[in-house]
């Protein structure tokens, strides 16, 4: 299926996009002058951005991006964003290392989080006097909330002397309890990074099953699931590779076993898409969120991308709308409890000191 056809179909299933409500609210208009300003970032985007829909967004694009310096903010946008919030309002773009690790040498007043809530938490931890906005609270994760602080202290209880790593995927109370944080790009260097036989990894008991297949480890595993990723089934790769001759297939390691075992190669968004861009296939599925596929295509031209997609409901609650209201208005921000943040801190950056 064509691109721009393909992106057509994904924005239908999209419920938040309501651009023609937030433009009447605040007057911002598709002038000429505005139609001219923003047509080099509509020349980036057009392969996946339709340009019926263009008229609302450029606007709003152009406000965030004034906004932006009137409040001295930078967006951190992970890779799961929609292209025009990727590529056309961000400073700072990547998985959920890349980002904790722009967010600790961001200078400006503001970071405004484009992505889910732990993300923008992540971002607090690293820098904690900078201002962390994220334009919508409920955009949480199916990992971080399958897991407490107290379910980890029950862990400690049963399992003494067995190092806790947490994924990144969970709430600062999480990490505060745990002995070390880790992202899909380095979960089996820091699991590996223990003396240890065993190592406890919570949330993700997928995560967790493809590093036991890439350690020597005993990996004890929770069972939080991401609802994004357990929905792939090996059967549906196997369909698409029959139907696509040639067709390579990268898969996140949030996938069930049997998906990742289906795939080429496994990896983090940010390993996926340097995958894409540095192999070059003539036809590649990315077993991920939607938007990742829209995001890479932009940036590979030549490249065909079939795409089972499966949406993030959590991650589309980010808009251009609310995105432009957020920094408008300077909500909402995201604190976290002092006694919390000190101890959650040290997670993410020991996994930062010992992975990069
Ligand atoms: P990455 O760190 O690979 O970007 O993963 C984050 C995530 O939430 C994937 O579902
Ligand atoms: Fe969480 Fe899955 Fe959404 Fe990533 S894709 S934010 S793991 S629910």
């Amino acid at each position: 299926m064509a691109v721009m056809e393909q992106t057509l179909i994904n924005r239908k299933s999209d419920q938040q996009i309501n651009p023609a409500a937030v433009l009447s609210a605040s007057k911002l208009e598709y002038t000429p002058e505005v139609a001219k300003e923003m047509a080099p970032l509509y020349e980036r985007v057009k392969s996946v951005v339709p340009p019926v829909e263009w008229p609302q967004m450029a606007p709003l694009i152009k406000a965030i991006n004034d906004l932006k310096k009137q409040r001295n903010a930078v967006i951190l946008a992970h890779n799961y964003m929609t292209p025009e919030i990727f590529h056309c309002i961000s400073d700072y773009v990547g998985d959920s290392l890349q980002l904790a690790v722009e967010a600790s040498k961001v200078d400006a007043d503001v970071i405004l989080q484009c992505g889910v809530h732990f993300m923008a938490e992540t971002s607090k931890l690293m820098n904690p006097s900078k201002k962390v906005l994220i334009s919508d609270v409920k955009a949480g994760c199916s990992l971080a909330e399958s897991i407490t602080a107290a379910d980890v202290r029950a862990l400690r209880e049963a399992y003494p002397g067995v190092p806790i790593v947490t994924y990144v995927n969970t709430s600062a109370d999480v990490k505060a309890e745990c002995d070390i944080c880790c992202t899909s790009s380095n979960a089996v260097q820091i699991v590996n990074s223990f003396e240890s036989d065993k190592v406890i990894m919570v949330p993700d008991e997928y995560l967790a099953k493809y590093v036991a297949t890439q350690t020597d480890k005993e990996i004890i595993a929770w069972k939080g699931h991401c609802e994004v990723h357990e929905r792939f089934t090996a059967k549906e790769l196997n369909e698409y590779r029959e139907a696509n001759p040639g067709l390579k297939i990268i898969a996140h390691p949030e996938c069930p076993p049997e998906v990742i075992e289906a795939a080429d190669y496994t990896g983090s968004t940010g390993a996926m898409i340097s995958w894409v861009k540095n192999n070059r296939p003539s036809k590649v599925m990315m077993v991920t969120e939607c938007s990742m596929s829209d995001n890479v295509a932009v940036e590979t031209p030549g490249v065909e991308f079939i795409r089972p997609c499966n949406f993030c409901p959590h991650m589309k609650r980010i808009t251009l709308e609310n995105v432009y209201e957020a920094l408008l208005e300077m909500k909402e921000e995201v604190t976290i409890a002092p006694e919390i943040a000190e101890r959650a801190r040290l997670s993410v950056q020991k996994m930062i000191d010992a992975t990069t």
